[in-house]
């Protein structure tokens, strides 16, 4: 692309592949990341969207309809096979939910804290602008999970009509940080598994048997404990295979830079300028604006048994020190380019959790590889695929914090976008001109080849296709059902 007057060119990255178990992270570099505002028109009137069309997800209607009257719903995923693909079982759809509860008496931003993990089933050929999903409950029985909160994951149909569900244990210890939404003892976090039975007859589907297996433990070596770091991250399993691997099964999640919060130094390597670019930072500069605090990652780990109750870690396929404190919810992507797989890193982040000196919105970033473990180049350059309505010359907010007047009322619309097959992008509603979510919101797509992501305006509405529409694309069983 052709250089903006003012900016730093972004980082040279080759896509070339390492053995997943070496030690090359890439970088989602300072320079990277500057190409989001080089990309952004600054002469927007306040409160307009500054970013371009091709990023920014269309405008959610105000008046959305509820997924569900008693439960608030956000971070969702499809019941998936290890290759990313979206199964329907015995002519039903099924998706799973953090759900919370709509009448306990406290309100949408203290949802994380009391998390559950449920679930809503849907015919197969039913008409996602007209028929519901019905919801079928929590999906553990209570008191029954590794931890006491159960936070995102993902779930994989295998054989025999067993289900894996992977997802994090978060545990809080006192009522204080359960109650109020933070400020207590901080929470632990693990990565665990659930093993259980799937079944489906003609009025809906049913889970149980479910056998919990603890899996990972943040090491305190490449990813960071909540010794090291109250506000660590450790969470968001997602697991895949690999065809350049063939017998091995992956895993990738949410981490943070491992060392005591406030040691970490940030690098050349993390600003990632160019040789010679007049309009580099420099090291020192970055390092004393507070930016090295902000140290996410996305983790890698390999099963070591077939029942994939064993898991070791690798060091993390990309990470973001001085750049961001989050890449969460992370996916791989497998798509094949001119006869060639390509891998595509999808991961979500938040405007508040960016480094000083750093400005992005809430939405989905991308990174693509020659793969799993590449030296990954961001897609648009900049890594933003998606991003809520937002007038980025106006200083970062926080959703549950004081919002800037002047600000675009859709900046955190929508969040927890997750990449489905096809490019269709689902997320949750989270704030649409001050009217609070808790529900899916409507599903758009992105198309996507080269590194080069583009929001498809003809899919739907203006880009908006039916609220919640996770189409399945591969049956098994069916017993006539369809
Ligand atoms: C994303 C997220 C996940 C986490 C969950 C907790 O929206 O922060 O990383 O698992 O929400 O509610």
């Amino acid at each position: 692309p052709a250089p903006t007057p003012g900016f730093a060119l972004p980082t040279n990255h080759t896509q070339q592949a390492f053995d997943p178990a070496s030690d090359f992270t890439s970088k989602w570099t300072r320079a990277d990341a500057k190409q989001i505002m080089a990309q952004s028109d600054p002469t927007v009137a306040p409160g307009q969207n500054s970013m371009s069309p091709d990023v920014t997800m269309p405008e959610i209607p105000e008046d959305f309809p509820a997924m569900n009257d008693d439960v608030w719903v956000w971070d969702t995923w499809s019941l998936t096979d290890e290759n990313a693909n979206q199964i329907s079982y015995k002519g039903w759809d099924v998706i799973f939910s953090l759900v919370a509860d709509r009448h306990a008496g406290y309100g949408f931003d203290q949802r994380h804290w009391n998390a559950r993990i449920g679930y809503f089933f849907r015919k197969t050929n039913a008409d996602p602008a007209k028929d519901k999903w019905n919801y079928g409950g929590h999906l553990f029985l209570d008191n029954t999970s590794i931890g006491n909160t159960e936070w995102s994951g993902s779930t994989r149909l295998m054989q025999g009509d067993h289900v894996n569900v992977f997802y994090t244990a978060t545990t809080f210890h006192d009522v204080a940080e359960r109650n109020a939404g933070g400020g207590g003892i901080a929470p632990d976090a693990a990565i665990a598994k659930a093993l259980g039975n799937i079944h489906a007859d003609k009025n809906g589907v049913t889970f149980d048997g479910f056998q919990h297996t603890k899996l990972l433990e943040p090491d305190g070596k490449m990813y960071q404990t909540k010794a090291q770091n109250p506000g660590f991250a450790f969470r968001d399993p997602y697991t895949f295979v690999d065809p350049a691997h063939p017998g091995k099964t992956y895993m990738v999640f949410e981490g943070n830079t491992a060392g005591n919060r406030g040691d970490y130094q940030c690098k050349g390597d993390d600003l990632g300028y160019r040789p010679g670019d007049p309009k580099a930072e420099n090291v020192t500069d970055v390092q004393n604006s507070g930016a090295y605090y902000q140290t996410a990652n996305v983790g890698l780990a390999v099963a070591d048994n077939k029942d994939l109750t064993k898991w070791s870690f690798l060091p993390p396929i990309l990470s973001a020190n001085c750049v961001n404190d989050q890449t969460e919810r992370p996916q791989i992507f497998i798509q094949n380019e001119n006869g060639k797989n390509k891998y595509y890193l999808y991961t979500i982040s938040h405007q508040f959790t960016y480094a000083a000196g750093m400005r992005g919105p809430d939405g989905v970033y991308g990174f693509v590889g020659d793969g799993i473990r590449s030296d990954f180049q961001p897609v648009n350059n900049s890594g933003l695929a998606l991003g809520s309505p937002t007038d980025l010359n106006l200083p970062a907010n926080n959703p549950s914090g004081s919002i800037s007047g002047q600000q675009n009322g859709r900046q955190f619309q929508a969040y927890s976008h997750y990449v489905q097959p096809g490019g269709l992008v689902q997320s949750f509603i989270d704030n649409v001109n001050g009217v609070r979510g808790g529900s899916l919101s409507p599903t758009v797509k992105i198309n996507f080849r080269n590194g080069v992501t583009q929001v498809d305006r003809s899919f739907g509405r203006n880009g908006l296709g039916p609220f919640g529409y996770l189409p399945t694309n591969v049956r098994v069983g069916g017993e006539g059902l369809y």
